[in-house]
């Protein structure tokens, strides 16, 4: 009888804590800049503070954008991340009657991996009838359908008008937030998706998009949606994996003739085949088809010798551009017909293609990027080359995701990055054919092929000034700002 009151009087206890504590845990400080990845553990790693908001989930960000005012950006990965880890969902969970809001009007949005296509109606619409099917099979179809609650969501749907409950994901996330200040997108991600949810962001996007400036976007769905943009607005553009040929490019590209200042158009490396690069005289189409670009960043092949028809028609035709990067392929022909590591073949002789012959040639070093860039800042018509960029490899983010067979490519980059040196006399003198180009240049060579360590960096120091700093890889773009 004496403990018969406790259990009670501890449960009060808990409810009183859990009153106190829940607003606590609710309350953050509201973000202006949301930048995450779903699924993602964040606390504490990741140096979040009490008060910031959970990003972890699709629901958590959810929250957060139906509560803030000042989000001027948003950027969001959804993915699977190792062998376990997936998001709670994949698109967030907007109210299909429509009574969702975001009060802010962000200027960035960044999307990758996000399934704007879902349409809650599919997923609760009544199971489609089909005369080959068994009568107990379609009856067991229908009971599943109201026992799992989508016939109820489907009745409760049906009192709404039509092209309410038909929305799909990306109609909802239209009405709820205001599009019109966007000025960079982003949609990456997308190489694996079709035509029908192309042709969704296609016809709903563009008229939504008045302020859009700059569009950074992969896959060969995004032809239409260049195209379809107000002529003459895009400033920036990144276009990665586009599939299209160079005459194709152009087409597009009139799009934004006048207004297009930089320009990145490539396709990453991979073992399968040698990727397509533009011939000299698609290099002089583009450049008439965009005659103020600033910044280009396209993909060059090397066959033995270096691209130097290619080069010197960029320079000779882009009269503006003043910074240049280059991708080039890492393989060499014997590597990519070699079989791959994970799945060696019976009778291959490995001695075929060992050494620097797996790579492509010539190698991109020090004393090559220097050349080169001498050659090409000594040919450039109109405005003098400040930079140039030469990236060979892979350039993709590391995998992160599930199973996945590890390529000969996988993390192997080189790059260099060179300037035209501001004061004379500093940076070595003479390069290329005029002598009164100074020019410096910095880089870190992944080209090492000893037998001992499987895959090490190479680091190549010459005379001119040399700035990597340390023995991990160095972030290009760092180094291109200490130069
Ligand atoms: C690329 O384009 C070619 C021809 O236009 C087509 O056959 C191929 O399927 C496309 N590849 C992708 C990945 O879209
Ligand atoms: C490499 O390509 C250039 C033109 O881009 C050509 O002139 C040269 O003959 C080619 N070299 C080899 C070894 O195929
Ligand atoms: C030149 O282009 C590279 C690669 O696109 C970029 O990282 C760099 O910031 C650009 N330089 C300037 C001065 O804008």
């Amino acid at each position: 009888m004496k403990h018969a009151r406790s259990p009670p009087r501890l449960g009060f206890l808990l409810l009183l804590l859990i009153v106190l504590i829940a607003p606590a845990a609710v309350a953050f400080k509201c973000p202006t800049v949301i930048d995450t990845t779903v699924p993602g553990t964040d606390w504490p790693r990741n140096g979040r503070q009490p008060d910031d908001p959970p990003l972890g989930t699709m629901v958590d960000v959810h929250n957060v954008l139906s509560r803030c005012p000042d989000i001027t950006t948003l950027k969001l990965r959804v993915t699977l991340l190792g062998c376990s880890e997936g998001p709670d969902r994949w698109t967030f969970p907007f109210d299909q009657a429509g009574s969702s809001r975001y009060p802010s009007s962000p200027e960035v949005l960044s999307l990758e991996g996000y399934h704007f296509h879902e349409s809650q109606w599919e997923e609760v619409r009544p199971p489609p009838f089909s005369r080959g099917d068994w009568l107990l099979d379609s009856i067991s179809y229908y009971l599943n359908w109201i026992i799992s609650g989508r016939a109820w969501m489907w009745a409760k749907w049906n009192i709404f008008p039509d092209e309410q409950w038909r929305k799909t994901n990306l109609d909802l996330w239209v009405d709820a937030m205001d599009f019109s200040r966007i000025r960079e997108l982003t949609l990456s991600d997308w190489m694996k998706h079709d035509n029908e949810r192309a042709k969704l962001l296609v016809s709903r996007l563009p008229p939504r998009l008045p302020a859009l400036r700059s569009l950074a976007v992969s896959g060969s769905w995004a032809t239409d949606l260049i195209s379809s943009l107000p002529d003459n607005s895009l400033r920036h553009l990144s276009w990665i994996s586009s599939n299209q040929t160079g005459d194709s490019l152009v087409d597009i590209l009139q799009h934004h003739s006048t207004s297009l200042e930089s320009l990145e158009w490539r396709t990453p490396e991979t073992l399968a085949r040698v990727r397509e690069a533009l011939s000299p005289d698609q290099i002089r189409s583009v450049a008439a088809a965009v005659p103020s670009l600033k910044h280009l960043t396209l993909d060059l092949n090397r066959n033995g010798t270096w691209p130097f028809a290619e080069l010197e028609a960029i320079v000779t035709s882009f009269p503006r551009l003043t910074n240049l990067t280059v991708y080039l392929e890492m393989a060499s022909e014997c590597r990519r017909q070699a079989p791959p590591d994970y799945q060696p073949q019976r009778g291959y002789d490995h001695r075929t293609c060992e050494g620097p012959d797996e790579f492509a040639q010539p190698l991109l070093d020090a004393e090559a990027a220097e050349e080169l860039f001498g050659f090409v800042a000594g040919k450039k018509v109109g405005e003098g080359l400040e930079e140039m960029h030469f990236r060979a490899g892979d350039w993709l983010r590391p995998w992160d995701g599930p199973l996945y067979f590890q390529d000969w490519l996988d993390g192997r980059k080189s790059w260099a990055t060179c300037r035209r040196a501001r004061d004379l006399g500093k940076g070595s003198s003479d390069s290329g054919r005029d002598a009164r180009i100074n020019v410096e240049c910095a880089g870190e060579y992944g080209l090492d092929w000893s037998d001992s360590a499987p895959w090490e960096l190479g680091h190549e120091e010459i005379d001119w000034e040399y700035l990597v700093e340390n023995d991990g890889l160095v972030d290009p773009d760092d180094v291109g700002n200490k130069l």
